[in-house]
């Protein structure tokens, strides 16, 4: 979709729609007024009557209002004025959009302006209506093999409001675009299946992203490299499959080669059968989903490039499957890490943890200023959070809370989950130096534990998005999250 600006009167605008918005106590917006004015009157007779009453998310389209120069008029509920929230923004976005596609209106202009959302600039209000409007407009239909429908909707948007805030809105509208840009294919590689979006697969779109960037370089180890570098841990994943594993460093250089990057590092299992340790038969197709840490990293990586910032970002995916096979890694095997430390491997579906532990030591080459890891890491973190925020665990107060920050500014919320040391004790072993799973209680609490025992030297937050990076049911897919979060975190570095 193409996002514009304008700057013209409500009335005489020539688009094929006006948005405008209606409180609860059935009061026109700014613009609405204006409009009906033009109308003489005809807006607020419909109020009058009932017809709209201004409640959250009701609609109603108005064709061929006289005295105004647009050819259709959409009133949209926004609930009481005092009620006004980022959700109840989201909300009456999805209505807009959805109301818009039932009609054959190809282009619309919206006065975010008219919205009144205590705490949020214009900028915000501009930047989070073009995301939302934007990845509406998403579709997985690449392996549908009849006609893809070709989208009869709307093709633009007009953000209305003053010349004096055009700077601001264009800013706000290439961040939304580049982030929505990122999540998109970070969708993509989600909902591919597992005999697709391969560990090489994963690699070959991380190099597309690349091309013809000149900040951002792509360097794909394989198995040999990573046996050179004593990743046992991570090569003990991979043991069990066919399919190669790779470790993909993705590297943005947008400011002096001695600034600290950013290291994002993401688990991708494209797809975790358990190993021996096998999962249970029902919805293990939504294993394919465990490189959701990985898009979010080449997805991030893809709105960082677009957007040019002037930081530097790095992206470490270790890449596998994780498949029962006579090579493949039996409970009770011991293997060693790249950092030295043993591990007694003794469920092999624990195996994020075990990819992630050599890609974050491998992380310390780069010398980061901080490593945030993201990973679907357990099923532990939906029954402590449910599909609302994702986990955030880590050992750096002032990184977490600036993630913490940054989804609220994006509305991609997490919620932190403690760190104490008591737990480290579920990590014990008799045979090595740690297990790689910790019991039945605190799943999440005590996957982190195991991750931080790779990641002292450095500033490290740890993302556990199980619950957030897919949906299940009817509208099963990839969200793309958390690219958004990462993405705003990055932005507030910049700024
Ligand atoms: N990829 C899974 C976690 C997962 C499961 C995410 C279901 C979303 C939905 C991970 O590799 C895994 O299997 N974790 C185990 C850990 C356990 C063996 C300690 C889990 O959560 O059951
Ligand atoms: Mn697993
Ligand atoms: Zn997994």
């Amino acid at each position: 979709m193409e996002f514009g600006l304008k700057h013209n009167a409500p009335e005489n605008a020539r688009s094929a729609c006006q948005i405008i918005t209606v409180s609860q106590a059935r009061k026109l917006s700014r613009s609405g007024q204006r409009v009906d004015k033009a109308s003489k009157g005809f807006l607020t007779s419909i109020t009058r009557r009932g017809d709209m009453e201004g409640k959250l998310g009701q609609t109603l389209l108005l064709p061929d209002v006289s005295g105004i120069s647009a050819q259709r008029v959409l009133l949209v509920g926004c609930g009481k004025e005092s009620d006004m929230n980022e959700r109840n923004f989201t909300r009456l976005i999805s209505s807009i959009v959805s109301a818009l596609s039932a009609c054959g209106a190809r282009d619309a202009e919206f006065y975010p302006g008219d919205i009144g959302l205590k705490g949020r600039d214009l900028a915000w209000k501009i930047r989070q209506a073009t995301l939302l409007m934007n990845n509406s407009e998403y579709q997985f239909d690449q392996l549908k093999s009849g006609k893809t429908s070709t989208s009869k909707g709307l093709r633009r948007l007009n953000h209305n409001l003053p010349r004096s805030d055009a700077s601001k809105a264009k800013q706000a509208i290439s961040e939304a675009q580049a982030i929505s840009a990122g999540m998109s294919i970070a969708r993509d590689l989600g909902n591919l299946p597992a005999n697709i979006c391969t560990p090489t697969y994963i690699a070959r779109q991380a190099r597309l992203v690349a091309k013809g960037e000149k900040r951002l370089r792509v360097n794909v180890l394989d198995e040999a490299a990573m046996k050179r570098l004593k990743m046992g841990s991570l090569l003990s994943v991979s043991a069990g499959s066919r399919q190669p594993a790779k470790l993909i460093c993705m590297e943005y250089r947008g400011a002096a080669a001695k600034q600290q990057p950013i290291a994002l590092v993401g688990k991708g299992v494209t797809f975790d059968t358990g190993g021996i340790s096998l999962k249970p038969g029902a919805a293990m197709d939504e294993m394919k989903f465990d490189m959701c840490g990985a898009a979010s990293v080449v997805g991030t990586l893809k709105a960082v490039t677009q957007m040019q910032l002037p930081i530097n970002v790095v992206g470490i995916i270790p890449a596998t499957e994780n498949m029962p096979d006579g090579l493949a890694t039996k409970p009770g095997d011991i293997v060693t890490s790249m950092s030295g430390q043993t591990i007694e491997i003794l469920n092999t579906d624990a195996e994020g943890r075990l990819i992630l532990c050599d890609a974050l030591t491998y992380a310390a080459k780069f010398k980061p200023r901080c490593v945030i890891d993201i990973a679907t890491l357990t099923g532990a973190a939906i029954i402590a959070l449910g599909k609302v925020p994702s986990a955030v665990l880590g050992n750096n107060r002032s990184l977490i809370d600036g993630l913490i920050k940054s989804g609220q500014q994006i509305e991609d919320k997490i919620w932190e989950l403690p760190l104490w040391d008591e737990y480290q004790d579920q990590l014990k072993s008799n045979f090595a130096d740690m297990a790689n799973i910790g019991g039945r209680d605190a799943g999440t609490i005590t996957a982190a534990c195991f991750l931080s025992r790779f990641t002292r030297d450095y500033k490290w937050a740890h993302l556990d998005i199980a619950g957030t990076a897919w949906k299940s049911g009817e509208d099963k897919g990839a969200t793309g999250r958390p690219v958004p979060l990462l993405t705003q975190y990055i932005l507030n570095q910049v700024k």
